[in-house]
Protein backbone atom coordinates (compact mmCIF):
# COMPACT_ATOMS: atom_id res chain seq x y z
CA UNK A 1 0.00 0.00 0.00
CA UNK A 2 1.74 3.57 -0.86
CA UNK A 3 4.82 2.84 -3.30
CA UNK A 4 8.12 5.50 -2.00
CA UNK A 5 10.75 5.17 -3.78
CA UNK A 6 14.26 7.95 -3.55
CA UNK A 7 17.07 8.11 -5.36
CA UNK A 8 20.55 10.02 -5.84
CA UNK A 9 21.20 9.46 -9.14
CA UNK A 10 24.18 10.69 -11.69
CA UNK A 11 21.27 11.93 -14.03
CA UNK A 12 18.15 14.03 -12.62
CA UNK A 13 16.36 12.08 -10.26
CA UNK A 14 13.11 13.16 -11.77
CA UNK A 15 13.27 10.40 -14.80
CA UNK A 16 14.15 7.69 -11.91
CA UNK A 17 11.61 8.65 -9.72
CA UNK A 18 8.86 8.79 -12.59
CA UNK A 19 9.61 5.55 -14.28
CA UNK A 20 10.26 3.99 -10.54
CA UNK A 21 6.79 5.67 -9.92
CA UNK A 22 4.37 3.99 -12.58
CA UNK A 23 6.44 1.09 -12.24
CA UNK A 24 4.91 1.50 -8.45
CA UNK A 25 1.36 2.59 -9.30
CA UNK A 26 -0.14 -0.95 -8.05
CA UNK A 27 0.70 -0.10 -4.94
CA UNK A 28 -1.75 3.03 -4.87
CA UNK A 29 -3.05 5.85 -7.02
CA UNK A 30 -5.06 7.89 -5.12
CA UNK A 31 -2.20 10.44 -5.73
CA UNK A 32 1.41 10.98 -6.53
CA UNK A 33 4.25 13.37 -5.43
CA UNK A 34 7.75 13.76 -5.03
CA UNK A 35 10.18 16.53 -3.61
CA UNK A 36 12.89 16.86 -5.92
CA UNK A 37 16.52 19.39 -5.14
CA UNK A 38 17.43 21.78 -7.63
CA UNK A 39 20.39 23.27 -8.57
CA UNK A 40 20.22 26.18 -6.28
CA UNK A 41 19.74 23.31 -3.22
CA UNK A 42 15.79 24.50 -2.76
CA UNK A 43 12.86 22.04 -3.29
CA UNK A 44 10.65 21.82 -6.28
CA UNK A 45 7.78 20.14 -4.29
CA UNK A 46 5.19 19.06 -6.91
CA UNK A 47 1.96 16.35 -6.11
CA UNK A 48 -1.66 16.22 -8.04
CA UNK A 49 -4.72 13.82 -7.11
CA UNK A 50 -4.32 12.85 -11.05
CA UNK A 51 -2.02 9.74 -12.68
CA UNK A 52 1.46 9.68 -12.79
CA UNK A 53 0.91 11.09 -16.17
CA UNK A 54 -0.03 14.25 -14.68
CA UNK A 55 3.04 14.63 -12.35
CA UNK A 56 5.16 14.68 -15.50
CA UNK A 57 2.89 17.03 -16.82
CA UNK A 58 3.85 19.15 -13.35
CA UNK A 59 7.69 18.42 -13.77
CA UNK A 60 7.56 20.23 -17.56
CA UNK A 61 6.30 23.25 -16.56
CA UNK A 62 8.67 23.41 -13.48
CA UNK A 63 10.18 26.31 -14.11
CA UNK A 64 12.87 26.76 -11.34
CA UNK A 65 16.96 26.27 -11.11
CA UNK A 66 17.30 22.81 -12.67
CA UNK A 67 16.46 19.69 -11.04
CA UNK A 68 19.37 17.54 -10.07
CA UNK A 69 19.85 14.07 -9.29
CA UNK A 70 18.52 13.80 -5.41
CA UNK A 71 14.56 12.64 -4.42
CA UNK A 72 12.07 11.12 -3.62
CA UNK A 73 8.17 10.13 -4.47
CA UNK A 74 5.41 8.36 -3.62
CA UNK A 75 2.18 7.15 -5.12
CA UNK A 76 -0.78 6.65 -1.71
CA UNK A 77 -3.76 4.47 -1.29
CA UNK A 78 -5.40 6.66 0.92
CA UNK A 79 -5.49 5.75 4.95
CA UNK A 80 -6.36 9.05 6.94
CA UNK A 81 -7.39 12.09 5.16
CA UNK A 82 -9.59 12.71 1.85
CA UNK A 83 -7.52 12.13 -1.47
CA UNK A 84 -6.62 16.18 -2.03
CA UNK A 85 -2.89 17.46 -3.61
CA UNK A 86 -2.57 18.77 -0.09
CA UNK A 87 -3.04 15.50 1.99
CA UNK A 88 -0.50 13.92 -1.06
CA UNK A 89 2.98 12.93 -0.18
CA UNK A 90 5.56 13.61 0.19
CA UNK A 91 4.72 16.11 3.68
CA UNK A 92 7.15 19.11 4.68
CA UNK A 93 8.05 20.63 7.85
CA UNK A 94 6.73 23.73 9.38
CA UNK A 95 9.70 25.63 7.40
CA UNK A 96 9.80 23.68 4.64
CA UNK A 97 13.05 22.23 5.02
CA UNK A 98 12.21 18.41 5.57
CA UNK A 99 10.04 16.23 2.92
CA UNK A 100 8.91 13.28 3.92
CA UNK A 101 7.28 10.11 2.14
CA UNK A 102 5.70 7.45 4.22
CA UNK A 103 4.01 4.08 3.51
CA UNK A 104 2.14 2.56 6.83
CA UNK A 105 0.09 3.85 10.05
CA UNK A 106 1.38 6.33 12.70
CA UNK A 107 -0.97 4.81 15.38
CA UNK A 108 -0.48 7.80 17.90
CA UNK A 109 -0.55 10.25 14.93
CA UNK A 110 -3.42 12.05 17.22
CA UNK A 111 -1.46 12.20 20.72
CA UNK A 112 1.39 13.11 18.40
CA UNK A 113 -0.40 16.27 16.56
CA UNK A 114 -1.47 17.56 19.73
CA UNK A 115 1.84 17.41 21.00
CA UNK A 116 3.28 19.19 18.40
CA UNK A 117 0.64 21.48 17.88
CA UNK A 118 1.15 22.63 21.19
CA UNK A 119 4.35 23.21 20.71
CA UNK A 120 3.85 25.53 18.20
CA UNK A 121 3.85 23.19 15.10
CA UNK A 122 1.57 23.82 12.50
CA UNK A 123 0.06 20.74 11.33
CA UNK A 124 -1.58 21.24 7.62
CA UNK A 125 -3.14 18.14 7.21
CA UNK A 126 -5.11 15.29 8.49
CA UNK A 127 -2.73 12.80 7.03
CA UNK A 128 -1.10 10.69 9.98
CA UNK A 129 2.37 10.79 8.05
CA UNK A 130 2.35 14.54 8.46
CA UNK A 131 3.63 14.01 11.80
CA UNK A 132 6.97 12.59 10.69
CA UNK A 133 8.04 15.64 9.39
CA UNK A 134 7.52 17.86 12.07
CA UNK A 135 8.82 15.30 14.95
CA UNK A 136 12.19 15.02 12.48
CA UNK A 137 12.10 18.88 12.36
CA UNK A 138 12.00 19.26 16.16
CA UNK A 139 14.90 16.31 16.03
CA UNK A 140 16.84 18.49 13.72
CA UNK A 141 16.70 21.66 16.01
CA UNK A 142 18.60 19.26 18.49
CA UNK A 143 21.17 17.15 16.62
CA UNK A 144 21.37 19.34 13.36
CA UNK A 145 22.04 15.64 11.50
CA UNK A 146 19.80 14.77 9.28
CA UNK A 147 20.66 10.83 10.17
CA UNK A 148 20.27 11.17 13.95
CA UNK A 149 17.23 12.96 13.61
CA UNK A 150 15.86 10.73 11.99
CA UNK A 151 16.57 8.24 14.15
CA UNK A 152 15.29 10.46 16.87
CA UNK A 153 12.19 11.33 15.58
CA UNK A 154 11.23 7.89 15.51
CA UNK A 155 11.67 6.92 18.74
CA UNK A 156 8.38 8.55 19.53
CA UNK A 157 6.64 6.94 16.76
CA UNK A 158 4.23 3.80 17.69
CA UNK A 159 3.08 2.12 14.17
CA UNK A 160 4.62 0.75 10.94
CA UNK A 161 6.86 3.01 8.66
CA UNK A 162 8.44 2.75 5.64
CA UNK A 163 9.39 5.95 5.25
CA UNK A 164 12.39 8.41 2.85
CA UNK A 165 12.73 11.76 3.93
CA UNK A 166 15.05 14.69 2.18
CA UNK A 167 16.24 17.69 3.59
CA UNK A 168 16.59 20.93 1.37
CA UNK A 169 19.90 22.43 1.68
CA UNK A 170 21.94 19.45 2.23
CA UNK A 171 20.02 17.33 -0.13
CA UNK A 172 20.49 14.29 1.94
CA UNK A 173 18.05 11.33 1.78
CA UNK A 174 17.58 8.93 4.63
CA UNK A 175 15.52 5.92 4.82
CA UNK A 176 14.11 3.77 7.48
CA UNK A 177 11.63 1.30 8.08
CA UNK A 178 9.43 -0.99 10.48
CA UNK A 179 6.64 -3.08 9.59
CA UNK A 180 6.42 -2.00 5.87
CA UNK A 181 8.84 -2.90 2.93
CA UNK A 182 11.97 -1.08 1.63
CA UNK A 183 14.65 -1.92 0.35
CA UNK A 184 17.94 -0.46 -1.12
CA UNK A 185 20.38 -1.00 -3.73
CA UNK A 186 23.76 0.67 -5.31
CA UNK A 187 23.68 0.51 -9.23
CA UNK A 188 26.08 2.14 -12.15
CA UNK A 189 23.50 4.70 -11.83
CA UNK A 190 23.37 6.15 -8.46
CA UNK A 191 21.64 4.68 -5.30
CA UNK A 192 18.03 3.51 -4.22
CA UNK A 193 15.07 2.97 -2.16
CA UNK A 194 12.36 1.79 -3.02
CA UNK A 195 9.20 -0.24 -1.26
CA UNK A 196 9.59 -2.68 -4.15
CA UNK A 197 12.31 -4.22 -6.66
CA UNK A 198 9.71 -3.48 -9.47
CA UNK A 199 10.18 0.38 -8.91
CA UNK A 200 14.30 0.04 -10.12
CA UNK A 201 14.62 -3.22 -11.51
CA UNK A 202 15.16 -1.32 -14.99
CA UNK A 203 18.50 0.12 -13.21
CA UNK A 204 19.68 -3.06 -10.89
CA UNK A 205 18.40 -6.48 -10.03
CA UNK A 206 20.42 -6.22 -7.12
CA UNK A 207 19.18 -5.16 -3.48
CA UNK A 208 19.58 -5.21 0.06
CA UNK A 209 16.25 -5.57 2.30
CA UNK A 210 15.43 -2.64 5.24
CA UNK A 211 14.81 -4.81 8.32
CA UNK A 212 12.64 -3.76 11.15
CA UNK A 213 14.02 -0.57 12.61
CA UNK A 214 16.99 -0.19 10.00
CA UNK A 215 18.08 3.55 9.45
CA UNK A 216 19.83 4.08 6.56
CA UNK A 217 21.48 6.99 4.36
CA UNK A 218 21.43 6.97 0.86
CA UNK A 219 24.99 7.63 -0.34
CA UNK A 220 27.06 5.48 -1.38
CA UNK A 221 28.78 3.70 1.37
CA UNK A 222 26.45 5.46 3.71
CA UNK A 223 25.80 4.43 7.26
CA UNK A 224 23.14 1.40 7.55
CA UNK A 225 22.02 1.58 11.06
CA UNK A 226 20.42 -1.72 12.04
CA UNK A 227 17.86 -1.66 14.93
CA UNK A 228 19.13 -5.23 16.85
CA UNK A 229 22.57 -6.11 17.46
CA UNK A 230 21.71 -9.34 17.47
CA UNK A 231 20.24 -8.57 13.44
CA UNK A 232 20.98 -10.92 11.07
CA UNK A 233 23.68 -10.01 8.42
CA UNK A 234 22.53 -7.74 5.06
CA UNK A 235 22.07 -10.15 2.68
CA UNK A 236 22.42 -8.91 -1.26
CA UNK A 237 18.95 -10.17 -2.84
CA UNK A 238 18.53 -10.68 -6.49
CA UNK A 239 15.10 -10.04 -8.30
CA UNK A 240 14.75 -12.69 -11.19
CA UNK A 241 12.71 -11.30 -13.79
CA UNK A 242 13.62 -8.09 -15.62
CA UNK A 243 12.00 -4.82 -16.54
CA UNK A 244 10.50 -6.07 -19.82
CA UNK A 245 8.59 -8.11 -17.62
CA UNK A 246 6.85 -5.67 -16.22
CA UNK A 247 5.92 -3.83 -19.48
CA UNK A 248 2.70 -4.39 -21.31
CA UNK A 249 4.36 -5.15 -24.52
CA UNK A 250 1.44 -4.94 -26.45
CA UNK A 251 -1.21 -5.54 -24.72
CA UNK A 252 -3.86 -2.90 -23.96
CA UNK A 253 -4.12 -3.59 -20.30
CA UNK A 254 -2.10 -5.60 -17.82
CA UNK A 255 -5.01 -7.50 -16.55
CA UNK A 256 -5.39 -9.12 -20.51
CA UNK A 257 -1.41 -9.90 -20.43
CA UNK A 258 -1.63 -11.64 -17.26
CA UNK A 259 -4.55 -13.49 -18.27
CA UNK A 260 -2.87 -14.35 -21.66
CA UNK A 261 0.34 -15.47 -19.40
CA UNK A 262 -1.07 -17.67 -17.39
CA UNK A 263 -0.76 -21.24 -19.52
CA UNK A 264 3.38 -20.36 -19.79
CA UNK A 265 3.27 -19.29 -16.27
CA UNK A 266 1.30 -22.89 -15.01
CA UNK A 267 4.05 -24.63 -17.52
CA UNK A 268 7.19 -22.90 -15.98
CA UNK A 269 6.04 -23.89 -12.52
CA UNK A 270 4.99 -27.38 -13.12
CA UNK A 271 8.47 -27.99 -15.41
CA UNK A 272 10.07 -26.59 -12.25
CA UNK A 273 8.90 -28.46 -9.56
CA UNK A 274 7.41 -31.66 -11.50
CA UNK A 275 10.78 -33.69 -10.82
CA UNK A 276 10.79 -33.53 -7.21
CA UNK A 277 7.38 -34.00 -6.66
CA UNK A 278 6.44 -37.61 -6.47
CA UNK A 279 9.79 -38.32 -4.64
CA UNK A 280 8.50 -36.37 -1.78
CA UNK A 281 11.58 -34.04 -2.61
CA UNK A 282 9.96 -30.87 -2.75
CA UNK A 283 8.93 -31.66 0.74
CA UNK A 284 12.09 -32.74 2.39
CA UNK A 285 14.46 -30.43 0.41
CA UNK A 286 13.06 -27.81 2.19
CA UNK A 287 13.05 -29.23 5.62
CA UNK A 288 9.45 -30.18 6.26
CA UNK A 289 8.34 -33.41 8.19
CA UNK A 290 5.34 -35.19 9.33
CA UNK A 291 2.44 -32.77 10.04
CA UNK A 292 -1.23 -33.88 11.52
CA UNK A 293 -3.42 -30.98 10.72
CA UNK A 294 -2.83 -28.17 8.36
CA UNK A 295 -3.56 -24.37 8.59
CA UNK A 296 -3.91 -22.22 6.16
CA UNK A 297 -3.80 -18.09 6.50
CA UNK A 298 -3.89 -15.56 3.23
CA UNK A 299 -6.74 -13.09 2.30
CA UNK A 300 -8.59 -12.59 -0.93
CA UNK A 301 -7.81 -14.39 -3.54
CA UNK A 302 -4.88 -15.92 -1.85
CA UNK A 303 -7.34 -17.51 0.36
CA UNK A 304 -9.22 -19.07 -2.23
CA UNK A 305 -6.00 -20.24 -3.73
CA UNK A 306 -6.05 -21.62 -0.03
CA UNK A 307 -9.26 -23.42 -0.09
CA UNK A 308 -8.11 -25.42 -3.12
CA UNK A 309 -5.04 -26.43 -1.72
CA UNK A 310 -7.09 -27.38 1.92
CA UNK A 311 -9.60 -29.33 -0.78
CA UNK A 312 -6.84 -31.72 -2.19
CA UNK A 313 -5.16 -31.93 1.58
CA UNK A 314 -8.34 -33.38 2.67
CA UNK A 315 -9.32 -35.48 -0.25
CA UNK A 316 -5.97 -37.05 -1.20
CA UNK A 317 -4.09 -37.12 2.80
CA UNK A 318 -7.16 -36.87 4.98
CA UNK A 319 -5.95 -35.08 6.87
CA UNK A 320 -7.83 -31.75 8.87
CA UNK A 321 -7.34 -28.53 7.26
CA UNK A 322 -8.35 -25.34 8.80
CA UNK A 323 -8.67 -22.21 6.62
CA UNK A 324 -8.58 -18.63 8.06
CA UNK A 325 -8.86 -15.60 6.64
CA UNK A 326 -5.72 -13.86 8.06
CA UNK A 327 -7.18 -10.76 9.88
CA UNK A 328 -9.51 -12.90 11.98
CA UNK A 329 -6.87 -15.45 12.42
CA UNK A 330 -5.74 -14.23 16.16
CA UNK A 331 -8.82 -16.39 17.59
CA UNK A 332 -7.51 -19.62 16.33
CA UNK A 333 -7.15 -22.04 19.05
CA UNK A 334 -3.55 -23.72 18.49
CA UNK A 335 -3.50 -27.76 17.36
CA UNK A 336 -0.63 -29.83 18.06
CA UNK A 337 0.93 -31.81 15.60
CA UNK A 338 0.04 -28.45 13.42
CA UNK A 339 1.87 -27.12 10.00
CA UNK A 340 0.77 -23.39 8.65
CA UNK A 341 0.43 -22.52 5.25
CA UNK A 342 0.85 -18.77 4.68
CA UNK A 343 -0.56 -17.98 1.42
CA UNK A 344 0.35 -13.96 0.17
CA UNK A 345 1.62 -13.19 -3.81
CA UNK A 346 2.99 -9.81 -2.32
CA UNK A 347 4.18 -11.52 1.05
CA UNK A 348 3.55 -8.33 2.43
CA UNK A 349 -0.08 -7.98 3.10
CA UNK A 350 0.28 -6.38 6.72
CA UNK A 351 -2.78 -9.22 7.60
CA UNK A 352 -1.18 -12.17 7.04
CA UNK A 353 2.26 -11.11 8.79
CA UNK A 354 0.22 -10.11 12.05
CA UNK A 355 -1.09 -13.66 11.95
CA UNK A 356 1.91 -15.10 12.09
CA UNK A 357 2.26 -13.31 15.19
CA UNK A 358 -0.57 -14.93 17.13
CA UNK A 359 -0.61 -17.22 19.30
CA UNK A 360 -2.85 -19.65 17.52
CA UNK A 361 0.15 -19.73 14.28
CA UNK A 362 3.53 -18.48 16.74
CA UNK A 363 4.56 -21.97 16.90
CA UNK A 364 3.95 -23.90 14.50
CA UNK A 365 6.39 -24.90 11.20
CA UNK A 366 5.64 -22.41 8.98
CA UNK A 367 5.46 -22.34 5.43
CA UNK A 368 5.19 -19.61 2.57
CA UNK A 369 3.68 -20.05 -0.17
CA UNK A 370 4.63 -16.39 -2.42
CA UNK A 371 5.45 -14.36 -5.47
CA UNK A 372 8.17 -12.81 -3.36
CA UNK A 373 11.10 -14.63 -2.59
CA UNK A 374 12.72 -11.75 -0.37
CA UNK A 375 9.12 -10.91 0.89
CA UNK A 376 8.90 -10.15 4.57
CA UNK A 377 7.00 -13.24 4.68
CA UNK A 378 8.99 -15.12 3.04
CA UNK A 379 11.91 -14.20 5.68
CA UNK A 380 9.82 -15.28 8.25
CA UNK A 381 8.76 -18.46 7.01
CA UNK A 382 10.65 -21.40 7.96
CA UNK A 383 10.02 -22.55 4.31
CA UNK A 384 9.50 -20.98 1.35
CA UNK A 385 7.94 -21.81 -2.11
CA UNK A 386 8.19 -19.19 -4.93
CA UNK A 387 4.56 -19.52 -6.83
CA UNK A 388 6.84 -18.37 -9.60
CA UNK A 389 4.26 -16.30 -11.59
CA UNK A 390 6.54 -13.25 -12.15
CA UNK A 391 5.25 -10.00 -11.99
CA UNK A 392 1.90 -8.66 -11.72
CA UNK A 393 0.78 -5.85 -11.99
CA UNK A 394 -2.75 -5.79 -12.46
CA UNK A 395 -4.59 -4.96 -8.90
CA UNK A 396 -6.88 -8.12 -9.42
CA UNK A 397 -4.84 -11.20 -9.13
CA UNK A 398 -4.72 -13.42 -11.74
CA UNK A 399 -2.19 -15.39 -12.64
CA UNK A 400 -0.58 -15.27 -9.43
CA UNK A 401 -3.88 -17.23 -8.32
CA UNK A 402 -3.38 -20.24 -10.93
CA UNK A 403 0.25 -20.50 -10.04
CA UNK A 404 -0.37 -20.66 -6.54
CA UNK A 405 -2.86 -23.03 -6.72
CA UNK A 406 -0.50 -25.33 -9.07
CA UNK A 407 2.84 -24.76 -7.12
CA UNK A 408 0.84 -25.72 -3.32
CA UNK A 409 -0.68 -28.77 -4.80
CA UNK A 410 2.40 -29.83 -5.86
CA UNK A 411 3.88 -29.03 -2.64
CA UNK A 412 0.96 -30.58 -0.56
CA UNK A 413 1.09 -34.01 -2.67
CA UNK A 414 5.15 -34.20 -2.10
CA UNK A 415 4.31 -33.51 1.55
CA UNK A 416 1.73 -36.43 1.07
CA UNK A 417 4.25 -38.70 -0.45
CA UNK A 418 7.05 -38.05 1.39
CA UNK A 419 5.27 -38.66 4.50
CA UNK A 420 3.63 -41.80 3.41
CA UNK A 421 -0.19 -40.36 3.31
CA UNK A 422 0.12 -41.47 -0.64
CA UNK A 423 1.77 -43.99 -2.56
CA UNK A 424 4.49 -42.41 -4.94
CA UNK A 425 3.14 -43.89 -7.89
CA UNK A 426 -0.25 -42.35 -7.13
CA UNK A 427 2.34 -38.83 -6.46
CA UNK A 428 3.88 -39.66 -10.07
CA UNK A 429 0.21 -39.74 -11.50
CA UNK A 430 -1.30 -36.48 -9.53
CA UNK A 431 1.89 -34.77 -11.00
CA UNK A 432 1.23 -36.11 -14.64
CA UNK A 433 -2.32 -34.87 -14.22
CA UNK A 434 -0.63 -31.55 -13.29
CA UNK A 435 1.37 -31.25 -15.96
CA UNK A 436 -1.55 -31.42 -18.19
CA UNK A 437 -2.68 -27.95 -16.92
CA UNK A 438 -1.44 -25.87 -18.86
CA UNK A 439 -2.18 -27.15 -22.18
CA UNK A 440 -6.24 -27.06 -20.60
CA UNK A 441 -5.57 -23.57 -19.31
CA UNK A 442 -4.70 -22.40 -23.40
CA UNK A 443 -7.67 -24.31 -24.26
CA UNK A 444 -10.00 -22.56 -21.49
CA UNK A 445 -8.48 -19.19 -22.87
CA UNK A 446 -9.21 -19.52 -26.28
CA UNK A 447 -12.78 -20.73 -25.42
CA UNK A 448 -13.67 -17.77 -22.89
CA UNK A 449 -12.01 -15.56 -25.53
CA UNK A 450 -15.32 -16.40 -27.71
CA UNK A 451 -17.69 -17.10 -25.86
CA UNK A 452 -17.84 -14.79 -22.90
CA UNK A 453 -17.64 -11.46 -24.97
CA UNK A 454 -20.77 -12.32 -26.53
CA UNK A 455 -22.48 -12.42 -23.44
CA UNK A 456 -21.81 -8.96 -21.71
CA UNK A 457 -24.22 -6.35 -23.72
CA UNK A 458 -27.33 -8.88 -21.57
CA UNK A 459 -25.32 -8.45 -18.45
CA UNK A 460 -24.66 -4.98 -18.22
CA UNK A 461 -27.69 -3.83 -16.60
CA UNK A 462 -27.72 -6.74 -14.26
CA UNK A 463 -26.94 -5.15 -11.01
CA UNK A 464 -26.10 -8.07 -9.04
CA UNK A 465 -24.70 -11.76 -9.79
CA UNK A 466 -24.63 -15.19 -7.52
CA UNK A 467 -22.12 -17.41 -8.41
CA UNK A 468 -22.85 -20.96 -6.85
CA UNK A 469 -20.77 -24.41 -6.82
CA UNK A 470 -20.40 -27.34 -4.82
CA UNK A 471 -17.17 -28.97 -3.45
CA UNK A 472 -14.23 -28.87 -5.16
CA UNK A 473 -15.85 -26.00 -7.63
CA UNK A 474 -16.60 -23.58 -4.23
CA UNK A 475 -13.26 -21.94 -4.15
CA UNK A 476 -13.44 -20.98 -7.84
CA UNK A 477 -17.06 -19.73 -7.38
CA UNK A 478 -15.56 -17.33 -4.60
CA UNK A 479 -12.71 -16.30 -6.85
CA UNK A 480 -15.52 -15.75 -9.88
CA UNK A 481 -17.21 -13.45 -7.57
CA UNK A 482 -14.44 -11.77 -6.33
CA UNK A 483 -12.93 -10.72 -9.42
CA UNK A 484 -16.68 -9.69 -10.62
CA UNK A 485 -16.97 -7.22 -7.66
CA UNK A 486 -13.63 -5.61 -7.56
CA UNK A 487 -13.63 -5.07 -11.52
CA UNK A 488 -17.28 -4.14 -12.55
CA UNK A 489 -18.12 -2.29 -8.66
CA UNK A 490 -21.44 -4.69 -8.79
CA UNK A 491 -22.43 -6.87 -6.11
CA UNK A 492 -21.11 -10.68 -6.44
CA UNK A 493 -22.18 -13.20 -3.84
CA UNK A 494 -21.01 -16.78 -3.57
CA UNK A 495 -22.66 -19.57 -2.38
CA UNK A 496 -22.55 -23.01 -1.88
CA UNK A 497 -25.28 -24.49 -4.03
CA UNK A 498 -26.94 -26.20 -1.80
CA UNK A 499 -27.57 -22.93 0.86
CA UNK A 500 -29.59 -21.61 -1.72
CA UNK A 501 -33.10 -22.71 -0.57
CA UNK A 502 -31.72 -21.41 2.72
CA UNK A 503 -31.81 -17.81 2.16
CA UNK A 504 -30.14 -16.53 -1.45
CA UNK A 505 -33.05 -17.84 -3.61
CA UNK A 506 -35.03 -15.15 -2.34
CA UNK A 507 -32.66 -13.02 -4.39
CA UNK A 508 -33.77 -14.53 -7.45
CA UNK A 509 -36.02 -13.07 -9.96
CA UNK A 510 -36.37 -13.03 -13.46
CA UNK A 511 -32.92 -12.56 -15.60
CA UNK A 512 -31.03 -12.56 -12.23
CA UNK A 513 -27.32 -13.92 -13.11
CA UNK A 514 -26.32 -17.06 -11.54
CA UNK A 515 -22.70 -18.53 -12.43
CA UNK A 516 -22.59 -21.73 -11.92
CA UNK A 517 -18.91 -23.28 -11.77
CA UNK A 518 -19.32 -26.91 -12.54
CA UNK A 519 -17.33 -29.66 -11.35
CA UNK A 520 -18.90 -32.10 -12.82
CA UNK A 521 -21.43 -32.90 -9.11
CA UNK A 522 -24.32 -34.07 -10.51
CA UNK A 523 -26.76 -32.82 -7.78
CA UNK A 524 -26.00 -29.35 -9.03
CA UNK A 525 -29.13 -29.99 -11.46
CA UNK A 526 -31.35 -29.57 -9.13
CA UNK A 527 -30.11 -26.50 -8.22
CA UNK A 528 -30.30 -25.30 -11.46
CA UNK A 529 -33.81 -26.41 -12.14
CA UNK A 530 -34.75 -24.66 -8.95
CA UNK A 531 -32.89 -20.97 -10.33
CA UNK A 532 -34.88 -21.73 -13.75
CA UNK A 533 -38.11 -22.45 -12.08
CA UNK A 534 -37.69 -18.84 -10.72
CA UNK A 535 -36.27 -16.96 -13.95
CA UNK A 536 -32.73 -16.76 -12.50
CA UNK A 537 -30.12 -16.44 -15.34
CA UNK A 538 -28.04 -19.47 -16.09
CA UNK A 539 -24.37 -19.34 -16.81
CA UNK A 540 -22.66 -22.93 -16.44
CA UNK A 541 -18.85 -22.46 -16.74
CA UNK A 542 -16.72 -25.89 -16.10
CA UNK A 543 -17.08 -29.64 -16.97
CA UNK A 544 -18.83 -31.00 -20.40
CA UNK A 545 -22.15 -29.73 -20.91
CA UNK A 546 -21.34 -26.38 -19.15
CA UNK A 547 -22.34 -23.37 -21.73
CA UNK A 548 -18.49 -22.53 -21.39
CA UNK A 549 -16.89 -26.10 -21.00
CA UNK A 550 -13.63 -25.77 -20.48
CA UNK A 551 -13.57 -29.50 -20.45
CA UNK A 552 -12.76 -29.41 -16.32
CA UNK A 553 -11.90 -33.37 -15.36
CA UNK A 554 -14.66 -33.99 -12.30
CA UNK A 555 -12.12 -36.28 -10.47
CA UNK A 556 -9.37 -33.23 -10.65
CA UNK A 557 -8.22 -33.23 -6.68
CA UNK A 558 -7.48 -29.19 -7.46
CA UNK A 559 -11.26 -29.34 -9.36
CA UNK A 560 -12.08 -27.32 -12.01
CA UNK A 561 -8.73 -24.52 -12.40
CA UNK A 562 -9.67 -24.22 -16.13
CA UNK A 563 -12.63 -22.36 -14.48
CA UNK A 564 -10.95 -19.79 -13.36
CA UNK A 565 -10.01 -18.17 -17.02
CA UNK A 566 -13.19 -17.44 -18.34
CA UNK A 567 -14.82 -15.99 -14.86
CA UNK A 568 -12.03 -13.79 -15.20
CA UNK A 569 -12.81 -12.75 -19.10
CA UNK A 570 -15.88 -12.39 -17.68
CA UNK A 571 -14.69 -9.80 -14.89
CA UNK A 572 -12.59 -7.99 -16.93
CA UNK A 573 -14.82 -7.87 -20.04
CA UNK A 574 -17.94 -6.44 -17.86
CA UNK A 575 -15.97 -4.00 -16.46
CA UNK A 576 -14.46 -2.85 -19.69
CA UNK A 577 -17.87 -2.38 -21.26
CA UNK A 578 -18.32 -0.05 -18.02
CA UNK A 579 -15.81 2.14 -18.62
CA UNK A 580 -13.44 0.90 -15.57
CA UNK A 581 -10.18 1.35 -15.29
CA UNK A 582 -9.44 -2.83 -15.02
CA UNK A 583 -5.95 -2.53 -13.63
CA UNK A 584 -7.03 0.04 -11.27
CA UNK A 585 -10.36 -0.43 -9.78
CA UNK A 586 -11.41 2.01 -6.94
CA UNK A 587 -10.48 1.87 -3.52
CA UNK A 588 -7.84 -1.06 -4.46
CA UNK A 589 -4.16 -1.52 -3.88
CA UNK A 590 -2.04 -4.63 -4.74
CA UNK A 591 0.18 -4.75 -2.02
CA UNK A 592 -2.17 -3.98 1.50
CA UNK A 593 0.56 -3.28 3.52
CA UNK A 594 -1.76 -1.96 6.42
CA UNK A 595 -4.27 -3.91 8.47
O1 LIG B 1 -0.58 -10.14 -1.73
P1 LIG B 1 -1.64 -11.05 -1.24
O2 LIG B 1 -1.82 -12.26 -2.04
O3 LIG B 1 -1.47 -11.38 0.22
O4 LIG B 1 -2.98 -10.20 -1.32
C1 LIG B 1 -4.16 -10.66 -0.73
C2 LIG B 1 -5.36 -9.96 -1.32
O5 LIG B 1 -5.29 -8.58 -1.04
C3 LIG B 1 -5.43 -10.16 -2.84
O6 LIG B 1 -5.42 -11.51 -3.14
C4 LIG B 1 -6.70 -9.52 -3.41
O7 LIG B 1 -7.82 -10.16 -2.92
C5 LIG B 1 -6.63 -9.61 -4.93
N1 LIG B 1 -5.86 -8.54 -5.46
C6 LIG B 1 -7.97 -9.62 -5.56
O8 LIG B 1 -7.86 -9.79 -6.94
Amino acid sequence: MCGIIACRTIQPAVEYLCTGLRRLEYRGYDSVGVALQTATAEVAHLRTVERIGALDELVRGWSGAPLNGVGIGHTRWATHGLVSEENAHPHADCNRRIFVAHNGIILNADQLRDELTRSGHRIATAVDSEVLSHLIEDALSEHRDLFKAVQTGLTRVQGTWAIAVLERGTGRIVVASNGSPLLVAHSAHGVFAASDIAAIVDWTDEFQVLGDGDVVELVDGGQWVRAEADSVPLISRRCSWQGRDADLNGYSDFMAKEINEQPAAACRVIDDLGTSIDSGELWTDRGLGTFDRLKIIGCGTSMNAGLVIGNVVRRLGRIPVTCTIASEAADDIPETGQLTLAISQSGETADVLQALTSDAIGGAPLVALTNNQHSSLARRADAVLNCDAGPEIGVAATKTFVCQVIAGAALMISGLSATGRIDRSAAARLTDDLRRLPEKLAAALNVAQCRVPPLIEELSDCAGFIFIAKGSGLPYAAEGALKLKELTYRWAEHYPAGELKHGPLALIGAGTPVVVVDNGDTRLRANMAEIAARGGQLLTIGSADSAIDVASDPSAAWGPLEATVPLQVLARTLALSLGHDVDKPRNLAKSVTVQ
